[in-house]
C-alpha cells in the first residue's frame, strides 16, 4: 500500500513542486511528444490525463486536457488563459463523450497515464479512441526497473498501481495500434518509456 502522505499530489502546487523535484522540466518529454504529434498536423490535440496540463503547447491548432481531478484542471485553466487554443475539462477518461470528436483528425497525448490504468480500463480507453480518426497516439511512460537506487525509489513511491515493462505496455499497445517509434527518455530522476502509435488500418 503507497503512502498516505501521497495524496498531497493531489494539489496542484505540491503535484507540481514533487514532479519538478523527480522528472525537473520533462523536455526530453515535450520535445518528443510535440515531433511525433506535430509532424501528422492533428486538427486537435486530446491530452488523456493532462493532470495541471504541461503537455500543452502553444503551437498545437487546438488542445483539450482531460483530468479527472478538478483542482489541476482550474490551475490548468487559470496558467494557460490567454492562449485560445487551450482547453480543459474535468471528466474521466474512460466514459469521456469522445463521439463530438470524430470528424477532426487528433494527435493524442498519453504521460505518465498507462500505469494509472488497469488493462481492461486501457482496453476501454482503446476501443473509444479507435472510433476516432486518429492520427497519432504518443505515450511516455515509467518502467519498473531503471538502472539506479534512486530511480528504482522514484518507481516504488509512485502512485500508479499497472507499472509495466516497455515489451508489456508495447503487447497493449498492438491490439489496436502499429508502432512507428519507441525511446527510452531520460527526465531526472525518472526513465520514460516513448512509444509512437498509428491506428491499425
Ligand atoms: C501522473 S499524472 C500525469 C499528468 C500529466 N499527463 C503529466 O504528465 O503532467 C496522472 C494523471 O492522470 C489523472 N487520471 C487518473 N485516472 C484518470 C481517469 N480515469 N480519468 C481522467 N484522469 C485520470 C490523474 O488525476 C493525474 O492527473
Amino acid at each position: 500500500m503507497k503512502l498516505d502522505i501521497l495524496r498531497i499530489l493531489d494539489y496542484p502546487f505540491w503535484f507540481n513542486l514533487i514532479r519538478y523535484i523527480i522528472t525537473g522540466s520533462q523536455q526530453s518529454m515535450k520535445d518528443y511528444v510535440y515531433k511525433w504529434l506535430s509532424s501528422e498536423s492533428p486538427h486537435l490535440v486530446l491530452d488523456i490525463g493532462c493532470g495541471t496540463g504541461d503537455f500543452f503547447d502553444k503551437r498545437y491548432k487546438e488542445y483539450i486536457g482531460i483530468d479527472i481531478n478538478q483542482k489541476f484542471i482550474s490551475f490548468a485553466e487559470k496558467k494557460y488563459k490567454k492562449f485560445k487554443n487551450a482547453n480543459f475539462v474535468v471528466g474521466d477518461v474512460l466514459f469521456y463523450k469522445y463521439g463530438n470528436l470524430r470528424r477532426r483528425k487528433i494527435g493524442i497525448i498519453l504521460v505518465s497515464m498507462m500505469h494509472h490504468l488497469s488493462d481492461e480500463e486501457l482496453f476501454l480507453l482503446f476501443d473509444n479512441l479507435k472510433k476516432l480518426n486518429v492520427v497519432s497516439l504518443v505515450v511516455c511512460d515509467i518502467i519498473p526497473n531503471p538502472k539506479g537506487l534512486l530511480k528504482k525509489l522514484m518507481v516504488a513511491l509512485d502512485r500508479g498501481a499497472y507499472i509495466r515493462s516497455e515489451e508489456r505496455k508495447i503487447e497493449i499497445l498492438k491490439n489496436y495500434f502499429e508502432i512507428v517509434d519507441t525511446k527510452m527518455l531520460k527526465a531526472g530522476l525518472a526513465v520514460q518509456c516513448g512509444i509512437v502509435c498509428r491506428l491499425k488500418k
